[in-house]
């Protein structure tokens, strides 16, 4: 009988997880480095990137470099293409973002800029730069990190729910693209998380309805999908709302809706 391959020989050796020093990105990290993969972590500050290597190496053993790098900057990719080339890089997670929330014409112009850099830019590049990599051998698996509220229109967040968009629909359509090369792509969609993130958002998520999953439960069910899903949105409640906003209500119906309900959650100065 044929042996399968395990999550190892499809994206080994190593794998580069930006963002992930925190949250989803380090989560991952720890699940990528629990099937044996060595990591390369990304993110700008060194000295939690330091902290999260130790912790990672401690429990897995696994070989782990560190790269500090803004990527929301192009010397900050330039940077990080150059200091991988020696690796045989077999997984890319892009965790690494920047959310924006508020009502958008009093939002800051350029912290809105910025978002689009990181979000939008950063996961063209990096992914146009790891899947040439990745061809060359034949194998490889990108994971690309969007947002539920990127399946539906999203007021007051509407900067951030597009750049998230824009990364479902790009994932979705390389899936197609670079299956028959041997890459898997992958797109995560989480809803709202318990992360530093989340608490930065100015949101009192427990007032919500919303059920609040933790970076773990997200990163788990990323890792046992990857592959075999395209689109993976983690959590029945978080599916629900997804199904819901594609297949029941109409943008318009939904942009209402969403409206009405972020109003009643977020900090009433933003608006
Ligand atoms: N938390 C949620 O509720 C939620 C829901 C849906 C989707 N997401 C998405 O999940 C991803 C991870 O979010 P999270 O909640 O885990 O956030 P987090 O805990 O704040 O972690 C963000 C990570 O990205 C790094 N990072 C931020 N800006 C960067 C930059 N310019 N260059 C390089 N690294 C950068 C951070 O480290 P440094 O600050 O040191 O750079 C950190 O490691 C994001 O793409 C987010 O949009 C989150």
């Amino acid at each position: 009988m044929k042996k399968s391959l395990t999550f190892k020989d499809q994206y080994g050796d190593w794998a580069l997880i930006t963002g992930g020093s925190s949250g989803i990105g380090k989560s991952i990290a720890y699940e990528v480095a629990r099937k044996g993969l060595n990591l390369i972590l990304v993110a700008r500050g060194s000295e939690t990137l330091s902290q999260t290597a130790d912790e990672i190496k401690k429990f897995t053993g696994v070989q782990i470099k560190t790269i500090v790098a803004d990527l929301s900057k192009q010397e900050g990719i330039i940077g990080l293409e150059t200091q991988t080339k020696e690796f045989e890089i077999g997984l890319l997670v892009h965790s690494a973002g920047l959310e924006n929330n508020g009502f958008f014409p009093k939002n800051d112009l350029q912290k809105e800029l910025n978002l689009l850099q990181l979000n939008v830019i950063s996961t063209m590049t990096l992914s146009h730069i790891f899947s040439k990599r990745m061809i060359q051998k034949g194998r490889g698996g990108i994971l690309l990190v969007s947002s539920v509220i990127g399946h539906m229109p999203s007021p007051y967040f509407a900067n951030y729910a597009a750049s998230k968009s824009y990364i479902l629909n790009f994932g979705l359509s390389l899936h197609a693209e670079l299956k028959s090369k041997g890459i898997d792509v992958s797109v995560l969609s989480p809803g709202v998380t318990q992360t530093p993130m989340s608490k930065k958002t100015g949101i009192d998520w427990t007032k919500s309805k919303v059920k609040i999953m933790s970076s773990d439960e997200v990163a788990l069910e990323a890792i046992e999908k990857f592959g075999k899903q395209v689109s993976i949105v983690p959590g029945k409640e978080n599916r629900m709302l997804a199904f819901f906003a594609k297949h029941i209500f109409t943008f318009s119906k939904s942009a209402m809706m969403n409206e009405k309900f972020i109003r009643k959650t977020i900090s009433q100065s933003k608006l």
